[in-house]
């Protein structure tokens, strides 16, 4: 299904929104109708993730992340946009594609730890279950089960029953599940959310050495405030849109020496909308209608309330772009 805004960019000779992405979220709807109320859990939400990115999705609650994770990882059908996750068209697939797409390509871990992993099986066991699954014979199910549970630092608990395990172990054992048939994304929905911030930490870095050592493309919501220090990319959900992300990079001291600095943007989304933080709003009560103008490197933003003007002349504009406010 090609959207208005790809036929337009298409016709313009520009490549199609995120051609070269693994996932793409191109103006996601979802309605949820309960009780004859609508509630719009996306709203036009765009994404992109690249191959082998681990990007971190961060939001208020009932902001629209489990909608979309359940949307990616093929549970929920969107109410309208499109979704592409590698060559898989998540709009227009058959059930039967639906059950393939969720047992080959991606892999899943949940909040709930007993939701990932079956209680009467035992860890190897439940990495094995989804191999069985895919047709593969025992001796190499059991080679790759222990083979991710020791990389995931859980080698000792193999024998053991979930119930056996503490919530950390649990969860990465389950990282350990997701992984068993090498899908090429993983989706966590809050694996964190049970434990405690040691627990967690260590879970996380599970997923960041699966991301690294495997190249498997992660993408984890999270309601963890420091997950942006760990990640290269970290985007917040406002509202049932991608409202900002957090991007960290390396530098490079002259000293030789690194120091990580994790800088904030908006997102500009494709039809040019751009939401300006609460607290920005309220220090110049911007509400209803703006005035924008552009600058030789960048945009304004000016309230639309008459600008009180100074009887004589005070100090001249330091720069001289402000004068005269904005171009009309
Ligand atoms: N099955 C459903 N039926 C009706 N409304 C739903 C359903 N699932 C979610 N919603 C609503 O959609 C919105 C987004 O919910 P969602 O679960 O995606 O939020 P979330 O960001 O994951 O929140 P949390 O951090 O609390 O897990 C919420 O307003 C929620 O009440
Ligand atoms: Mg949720």
């Amino acid at each position: 299904m090609t959207t208005t805004l790809d036929r337009l960019t298409q016709e313009a000779g520009a490549p199609a929104f995120g051609r070269d992405a693994l996932i793409v979220c191109d103006s996601l709807v979802r309605i949820y109708q309960s009780e004859g109320i609508e509630v719009q859990a996306l709203q036009g939400l765009d994404l992109l993730v690249e191959p082998g990115e681990l990007v971190a999705i961060v939001g208020a609650s009932g902001s629209g992340k489990s909608t979309l994770l359940a949307v990616l990882s093929g549970l929920d059908v969107p109410t309208a946009g499109r979704v592409r996750v590698g060559d898989w068209d998540l709009m227009a697939m058959t059930s039967a594609q639906r059950v393939a797409y969720r047992r080959q390509m991606v892999g899943f871990v949940w909040q709930q730890t007993a939701r990932n992993l079956v209680p009467y099986l035992s860890a190897t066991e439940n990495v094995t279950l989804p191999l069985a699954l895919a047709g593969s014979g025992r001796r190499e199910r059991e080679a790759r089960a222990a083979e991710l549970l020791e990389l995931l630092g859980v080698g000792y608990c193999a024998d053991r029953r979930p119930g056996q395990l503490s919530g950390g172990e649990q969860q990465r054992v389950a990282i350990g599940v997701a992984l068993a048939t090498s899908p090429q994304v993983v989706f966590a929905d809050e694996p964190t959310g049970e434990l405690d911030s040691a627990t967690s930490d260590l879970v996380l870095e599970s997923l960041r050495m699966v991301n690294r050592e495997l190249g498997t493309t992660v993408v984890v919501v999270t309601h963890d405030p420091g997950v942006s220090e760990h990640v290269q990319r970290t985007v917040a959900i406002r509202d049932g849109r991608t409202s900002s992300e957090t991007v960290r990079r390396t530098h490079l001291r002259d000293d030789g020496t690194e120091h990580v600095v994790a800088e904030e943007f908006a997102v500009l989304d494709r039809a040019g909308r751009v939401q300006l933080p609460a607290e920005y709003r309220e220090a110049l009560e911007l509400s209803g209608r703006v005035r924008l103008a552009l600058e030789a490197s960048h945009v304004s933003v000016w309230p639309d309330r008459p600008r009180v003007a100074p009887t004589q002349p005070t100090a001249a504009p330091q720069d001289g772009t402000h004068e005269g406010g904005p171009h009309r």
